[in-house]
């Protein structure tokens, strides 16, 4: 039987619809004559949750976690009908695992290996059990004794092992001839230890076990129908490409896809098997085939954007015509284990990158880098993002990039670098222009093409709404929670939780990112300042608005460089002077106060002005923030009179910004605002952008129609069309974080009392203070019973001394009982930052649950 290798992924394992899938895959592999060999990881968000227990462990605050990674597997095996005791082994492991490195208050990596390897041996016991339930001939088998590292583990061994690809008769034998089922991820090392194959590694384990049992292909399962000529979250014209070489392939994973893992790659090259990425939830399409590459014309066949780039500059006279410039300087990077990803040199300077990857770079040792380089004059500029046209033979089509290269005009290129390999060209630009400048070149090389044996649909044609032909859309309109509910009830254990989703996060930011009259999104943080959020928002291309000193600390803490505008209302002056001391703060003035009483603090300085638009809007009076009633902004009349004291004071007014109030589903009120600032702006021709504030609403129940993105764009287009020389920015707190987040509790008690029947839970106004500050509605569900009847009507109230302590009322939920976990939804924007520990009753827990 010539073996096939197929490889899972972690959301590919994580229900029992999923495993039926994999099911089908492994008959019909049987029934064709070839032996399915199946690689998998770990349950998705598991190995997130190892990783946390390992930073628990050593402070002794593992119990919860351990308590929430068992009931995850055992809601999981309860709902595949497996016994626990599957699981019971690996359990006990991972708990005297953590134990141990709680009693030594320390975790080696020899440990963390051993902790992080469970997620996958758990999974594939679950999966193993549950197929040979269902009749298949299906055998476990260790992946440690199939893959063997190269060395002992040394300094990074541990987590990041090296296994050699090719085959092995030993591991044939040892596959022998039914289906086997496998993991992803880990190694043993040559003295018998376990290792981890680092991120990514799960694929890394399917391109070697082919390689090792000569495999006839090696199949890659994902969520996505195969590799897309641009990330299709970010570009949904992005078409499917249905062959690549494998170094191709190798450039594009490499450049930023993140469909398959670049080091999947080398394994199947050197063995020559073709690796084909395929689609879980639709089997029956061929997606993409990784092989030896054919002798097809040279063309451009992705763009990839890749961010986190940090660039070091060295300026010389003294490389003209010196010798071994390069080499001393590259041997610092080597010294100090920087790796630098792209270089390019004139005879006065020299340019290279360094990717950060998943990691930051150290600064310490980039530091000592700049110390010990040959004499020149060094420049570091972070936050930057390289976009890479990838295909092969790039160097011969230029002059058919040259409508594509006038784009750049626009965008300030900090590099440009074409590889060695002739396979990709990337520019280096700032951070935040990567989204739009990839949707851009996008437009401009692909979007005219016809389907051919390389390139196939787009995403959207793919994803079409349902009744149309089209897949199920990933983001379909069934709610991020109902979907990830095992894992939701799994975090549940061990107190109230806010729970984010990354994927959420995502589209949200994009859906802004991408509008094309918007030129910058600042994230307003008040709404939710976790650092996590602000990583990923980051991630997206969106900056930071501020309005304390605290908020600022907080971006500046994780983002040195990431553009932040500070919008304090009635601070005092110190504020003001730290923020201009702040690298890459701007400053909103709302009042003529400042600019009379301490003028010497905005000499020589830029400021944005915040106008009141004289009509505020939002959900609630507390929220509306404009019009005689409101504390905020600069009266229009009072305009020309603040113009006076900032010219007295030596200060020039940069940029007017307005915000109305928050909640607002209208999208002509953005264009309102945007109307009266540009008229505002004729008389200031020091102005160059318009922040429009935040305030961009969210339904706050099922069935509400949602911002129109599109119209807003649409109406922002129009009043930008006036004042081309003006950019536009929004400020948007809520939008972005809102549905990515949801509350989730445990009922307490039950009471009945007069004609109310009351839910206790171990959540209340302290958690969540929106519904008795503003009487907001937040859609209630019990987890616990999604899908059965609804019960009669309820009042959630919390444990809080105050009748105010209500969480929802009069709603009917399938009639929860003592345990039931409760979500509260659209909780991801002022819930956890609102939230207090009143009565000393402590906060939730926030918890990010990556895509
Ligand atoms: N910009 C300024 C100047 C703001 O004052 C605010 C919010 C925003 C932006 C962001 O607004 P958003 O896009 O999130 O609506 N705690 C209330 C909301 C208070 C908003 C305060 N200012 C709530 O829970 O509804």
């Amino acid at each position: 039987m010539p073996p096939v290798v197929l490889k899972f992924g972690g959301t590919s394992v994580a229900s029992l619809s999923r495993w039926q899938a994999i099911a089908e895959q492994i008959r019909a592999r049987l029934d064709a004559g070839e032996q399915p060999i199946v690689v998998c990881s770990a349950v998705a968000g598991v190995s997130d949750q190892l990783v946390a227990l390992c930073e628990a462990a050593p402070r002794h605050e593992h119990e919860p976690l351990l308590d929430a990674l068992e009931a995850l597997h055992h809601h999981l095996a309860d709902a595949m009908g497996v016994s626990r005791d599957v699981l019971a082994d690996e359990l006990a492991m991972v708990r005297r695992l953590a134990t141990g490195a709680a009693l030594l208050e320390e975790l080696t990596d020899a440990v963390r290996a051993r902790i992080l390897a469970r997620g996958e041996l758990l999974s594939t016991r679950l999966g193993a059990a549950w197929l040979q339930q269902q009749g298949l001939d299906v055998r476990w088998v260790d992946a440690r004794e199939l893959l063997t590292s190269v060395a002992q583990p040394g300094a990074r061994g541990w987590l990041q092992a090296h296994v050699e690809p090719g085959p092995r008769d030993d591991a044939k034998a040892l596959l022998g001839e039914g289906a086997v089922l496998t993991q992803g991820f880990i190694a043993r090392s040559p003295d018998g230890h376990t290792v981890l194959l680092g991120r990514g590694g799960s694929d890394t384990s399917a391109a070697l076990l082919a390689s090792r049992v000569d495999a006839v292909r090696c199949e890659i399962w994902t969520d996505v129908p195969g590799m897309f000529t641009a990330d299709p979250r970010q570009v949904g014209a992005a078409r499917l490409l249905r062959q690549l070489g494998y170094a191709e392939a190798q450039e594009i994973a490499t450049m930023g896809a993140k469909v398959l893992h670049p080091r999947a790659i080398a394994p199947v090259r050197a063995s020559r098997i073709e690796l084909h990425v395929r689609c879980t939830q639709a089997p029956q399409m061929p997606g993409t085939v990784v092989g030896p590459a054919s002798d097809e014309a040279a063309q451009v066949k992705a763009i990839s954007s890749r961010k986190g780039i940090v660039m070091v500059t060295m300026e010389t006279l003294g490389m003209w015509q010196e010798v071994g410039f390069l080499a001393r300087a590259f041997a610092a990077f080597a010294d100090e284990g920087l790796s630098i990803d792209s270089v390019s040199t004139s005879e006065t300077s020299v340019t290279v990158t360094l990717d950060t990857g998943a990691t930051e770079v150290d600064r310490a040792a980039l530091q000592r880098v700049l110390n010990r380089l040959p004499p020149c004059s060094p420049s570091v500029r972070e936050g930057c993002a390289s976009v890479s046209l990838v295909g092969r033979g790039i160097r011969t089509i230029l002059h058919k990039l040259a409508s594509v290269l006038e784009l750049f005009e626009e965008h300030r290129v900090h590099m440009v670098s074409q590889a060695a390999s002739d396979l990709n060209l990337t520019v280096v630009v700032d951070e935040d222009q990567a989204p739009r400048l990839v949707q851009k070149l996008h437009a401009l090389l692909f979007a005219h093409r016809e389907a051919d044996d390389v390139l196939g649909p787009t995403w959207e044609q793919l994803f079409a709404p349902a009744g149309t032909g089209g897949l199920p859309t990933p983001t379909s309109t069934v709610p991020w929670w109902e979907q990830r509910r095992e894992e939701l009830l799994a975090l549940a254990v061990g107190g109230p939780a806010y729970v984010y989703d990354e994927a959420t996060l995502r589209s949200q930011a994009r859906g802004l990112v991408g509008m094309r009259s918007v030129d910058h999104v600042l994230y307003a943080i008040k709404a939710n300042p976790h650092p996590a959020v602000l990583r990923v928002l980051r991630d997206e291309g969106v900056g930071f608005e501020t309005v304390s000193p605290g908020e600022i600390a907080r971006v500046r803490e994780h983002h040195r460089d990431a553009p932040i505008l500070f919008t304090p209302n009635f601070a005092g002056r110190q504020e003001y002077v730290d923020a201009f001391a702040t690298a890459g703060v701007a400053v909103t003035l709302d009042n003529l106060h400042p600019l009379e009483a301490w003028p010497d603090v905005f000499r020589g300085r830029d400021v944005f002005v915040r106008i009141d638009p004289g009509t505020g809007r939002g959900h609630h009076a507390k929220v509306r923030t404009a019009g005689h009633a409101s504390k905020f902004g600069v009266p229009q009349e009072q305009l020309p009179q603040l113009v006076g004291l900032a010219d007295a004071a030596g200060c020039r007014i940069v940029g007017l910004h307005a915000h109305s109030g928050s909640g607002v589903l209208d999208p002509t009120a953005w264009q309102e605002l945007a109307l009266l600032l540009g008229e505002l702006a004729d008389g200031l021709p020091s102005v160059t952008t318009l922040d429009l504030g935040g305030g961009l609403g969210v339904p706050s129940h099922p069935g509400q129609a949602p911002l129109d993105l599109t119209a807003l764009d649409a109406c922002l287009a129009e009043a930008r069309a006036l004042r081309p020389h003006l950019q536009l920015q929004l400020e948007p707190g809520r939008f972005l974080v809102a549905e990515a987040g949801v509350l989730l509790c445990t009922v307490t008690q039950l009471k009945g009392k007069g004609s109310l029947r009351y839910v206790g839970v171990d959540a209340g106004m302290h958690t969540l203070i929106r519904p008795a500050l503003y009487g907001s509605r937040h859609h209630v569900v019990n987890l616990s019973r999604l899908g059965d009847p609804p019960g009669p009507p309820v009042t959630v109230v919390g444990p809080i001394c105050e009748s105010g302590d209500v969480l929802a009322r009069d709603r009917r939920l399938p009639e929860p009982r003592e345990g039931d976990v409760l979500l509260f939804a659209t909780a991801g924007a002022y819930g956890a930052s609102m939230s207090s520990d009143y009565n000393l009753r402590p906060r939730a827990r926030e918890v990010l649950l990556s895509s």
